[in-house]
């Protein structure tokens, strides 16, 4: 670690928020040519969260964010800064972070949405670390939310089996021990096409024809994502271990990004984990991107999967290509 990072960083808050709406596979069955059979063996998913038609990212983002901070013991005018990891803010501008900030009445906290794919908020999480290790901040709110279900194509069951909506929030700070011990950061840009939301931007600005022709939706070739994933999610996990100065016999839980538990078990396989050290909600929530990683970690610390002094790895993958990986000593009781 450089000389300059001078103060020890943890997690000493987190929040989740998920909508009341659940879609079971069954309900799919209903909408388009699928089966619960096919999704449960694919996927492991069995049902989603779909937000409100009133509910937005932000507002997901608000109540997992009061969450985190009451478990954090911290009022909003603390917070120096709040990062929102999402790819469906919402709007494209102000930043959903913005609309926070206001919410909640964090007067003094500088505010930027941040945007990786599924693994917005593993990002989101090591820029933050950053901001506190230098002792520019003290209390940076990290939060990963989205509304997927604004952009599935619902006719597209190669897709819209995958996603659902929900938000998860921590708050980073200063404290005595080590808390974040490493990060892994990466991005293999050529595979941007594989995985992709197209129209809406500048280069393919919205018109009748971008609407008509479905191309304000995800696109997913998925063989291709997956093979990437199986791939990344094991190597991230290992070399943030690595750089963590810890062996992969260190590690006491691992949550990765909940996409597909095939994904998951052949990661957990690479480190040599038994199940009982993995944790996955993705059968409730199917994969919620940038809030997948924040909400399974918010429930394993509420479920008491982890103990003070575990070692942990939090692992994802998503559009960009990107990856991000975290290793950490959790630091509270
Ligand atoms: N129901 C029934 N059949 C289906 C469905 C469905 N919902 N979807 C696809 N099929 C069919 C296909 O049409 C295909 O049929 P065919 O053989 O007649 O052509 C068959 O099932 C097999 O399709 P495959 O794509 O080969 O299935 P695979 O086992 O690869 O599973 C899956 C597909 C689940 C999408 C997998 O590839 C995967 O998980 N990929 C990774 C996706 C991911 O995790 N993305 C995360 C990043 S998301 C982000 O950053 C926003």
């Amino acid at each position: 670690m450089s000389e300059k990072i001078v103060r020890n960083v943890g997690i000493i808050g987190t929040g989740s928020y998920v909508p009341e709406k659940i879609l079971t596979n069954k309900d799919l069955e209903n909408m388009m040519d699928t089966s619960d059979e096919w999704i449960t063996t694919r996927t492991g998913i069995k049902e989603r969260r779909i937000a409100r038609e009133d509910e937005s990212t932000s507002d997901m983002s608000y109540e997992a964010a009061l969450k985190a901070l009451e478990d954090a013991g911290v009022k909003p005018e603390e917070l120096d800064l709040i990062i929102v990891a999402s790819v469906t803010p919402d709007m494209a501008f102000p930043a959903t972070a913005c609309l926070i900030q206001d919410r909640l009445g964090a007067k003094k906290a500088g505010a930027f949405d941040l945007e990786a794919g599924c693994s917005g908020f593993v990002y989101g999480l090591s820029v933050g670390w950053q901001f506190v290790a230098t002792g520019l901040y003290d209390k940076v709110l990290v939060v990963g939310a989205e509304t997927l279900s604004r952009i599935i194509n619902w006719d597209d069951r190669n897709t819209a089996v995958l996603f659902g909506d929900g938000a998860g929030a921590a708050v980073l700070a200063p404290v005595d021990e080590p808390g974040i011990l490493s990060c892994e950061l990466g991005s293999r840009g050529d595979g941007g096409e594989l995985l992709k939301m197209e129209a809406g931007g500048s280069r393919t600005p919205a018109s009748l024809d971008t609407v008509r022709q479905k191309k304000h939706s995800i696109y997913m070739a998925g063989n291709e994502v997956y093979k990437f994933a199986v791939r990344i999610m094991g190597e991230a996990s290992l070399r943030v271990i690595e750089k963590a100065g810890l062996s992969k016999e260190d590690i006491d839980y691992f949550i990765p990004h909940q996409a597909n538990i095939r994904i998951i078990d052949s990661a957990r396989k690479r480190l040599g984990l038994p199940k009982e050290k993995v944790f996955v909600n993705l059968d409730k929530y199917g994969n919620t991107s940038s809030a997948s990683v924040a909400i399974a970690l918010d429930e394993a610390v509420k479920e008491n999967k982890i103990s003070k002094g575990d070692n942990i790895v939090l692992v994802s993958f998503g559009a960009g290509l990107t990856w991000a990986a975290i290793a950490l000593r959790w630091i509270k009781e």
